[in-house]
């Protein structure tokens, strides 16, 4: 386990997570699917580190793995628990794995499907608190209704049942369930996705009124760059398993420094229809995981691929002060940035 500098809440090194493939009667693996593939990055305390990429480059694998939801083929998952010791969450026994849970949250894209229709709001929000034995009785009711309240939700329908609400209120009671426990470090996948816009915004912004409140950090994975720009204080794109750039928010959408990340850029819709879109298409399919190019995976469809991108793959590295790209050309290439809302 390597050190973990002081300024960083959590820490994620070298993660790997390759699903088997299996195939025949005797379920013999024939390969694997790398949906994540020696993935670096951190957080800082309070922050909120963004996750963007097409659909299957393996953010929701690498949030799962994160929280140990999905055990990781392999890497370290270093976390500074609230007494401040950090610890590797990957090497943790099962009873330390409980406790170290109260302090990593996940927050589901579909507040439909993630909250149990037979279950009242008080059990569903109070059921954290009860599987870790943390309260009960009066204590546990009135810790519910505070948090209900903390959500924006009104504490006197704590009897009611989830088909009761609306989808903005369904993802508020998830929020209070995943707050229940008092969490540093929150993991939200796709967590305003499944809301009409106008609800999306008020998500959104009570997450950031929750984590200034709280001082929570966020892993925030998501699709919708507009979102990320909006909610992340710094950005990871994600290309086949691969972290392929990271940087701050403003450096990331002004001067990116991958190829993948300028296509991300100019392919996301412009809102105003007047606007003409200089936008570009992607060429060609998402590589396949599985199966994935030799050299740099994105070779088939970068527009600046060159041989060596055939043949080796790119290291990640330093252009700037904190903005990290994994490209033989990274810091050489003019690329486009974005000015999105
Ligand atoms: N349990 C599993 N078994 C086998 N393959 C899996 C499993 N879960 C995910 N994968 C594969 O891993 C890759 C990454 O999937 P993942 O769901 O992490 O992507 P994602 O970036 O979250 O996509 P989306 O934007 O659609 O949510 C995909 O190729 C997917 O098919
Ligand atoms: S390494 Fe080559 S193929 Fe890959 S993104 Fe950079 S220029 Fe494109
Ligand atoms: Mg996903």
């Amino acid at each position: 386990m390597n050190a973990i500098q002081e300024e960083f809440v959590l820490e994620v090194q070298s993660m790997k997570k390759y699903f088997a493939i299996k195939k025949g009667f005797l379920q013999k693996t024939v390969g694997y699917v790398k949906a994540v593939d020696d993935v670096h990055f951190y957080i800082r305390p309070g922050e909120t580190f963004g996750l963007v990429g097409e659909s299957g480059c393996g953010k929701t694998t690498l949030g799962r793995c994160t929280l140990r939801a999905i055990e990781p083929s392999s890497g370290s998952v270093l976390f500074r628990d609230r007494q401040g010791s950090v610890r590797d969450v990957l090497k943790m026994e099962t009873s330390d794995l409980r406790a170290i849970r109260r302090d990593m949250q996940l927050i589901f894209q579909d507040p439909y499907s993630s909250l149990n229709p037979r279950m009242t709001v008080l059990n569903i929000i109070a059921e954290p608190l009860v599987c870790n034995g943390l309260l009960s009785g009066q204590a546990l009711v009135d810790r519910v209704k505070q948090l209900m309240e903390l959500v924006g939700l009104n504490s006197r329908h704590l009897e009611r049942y989830p088909h009761a609400f609306s989808g903005g209120q369904r993802q508020r009671i998830g929020i209070a369930r995943a707050l229940a426990t008092d969490p540093k470090f929150i993991v939200c996948d796709e967590a305003v996705s499944a809301l009409d816009v106008s609800v999306q915004a008020q998500i959104i912004n009570l997450l950031q009124d929750l984590q200034e409140k709280l001082h929570l950090s966020y892993l925030f994975i998501s699709h919708d760059l507009g979102v990320i720009q909006h909610i992340s204080n710094r950005v990871g794109v994600m290309y086949v398993g691969k972290m392929v750039e990271t940087a701050s928010t403003k450096d990331l959408f002004a001067s990116p420094k991958h190829p993948y990340t300028e296509a991300l850029l100019s392919a996301k819709p412009i809102p105003d229809p007047r606007k003409k879109s200089n936008r570009i298409i992607l060429s060609g399919e998402v590589a396949n995981p599985a199966n994935p190019p030799s050299g740099c995976y994105f070779h088939p469809r970068c527009p600046y691929a060159q041989d060596v991108c055939r043949k080796e793959a790119p290291e990640m590295k330093q252009v700037a002060e904190g903005h990290y790209a994994a490209c033989h050309f990274a810091g050489e290439l003019e690329l486009r940035g974005a000015s999105v809302s």
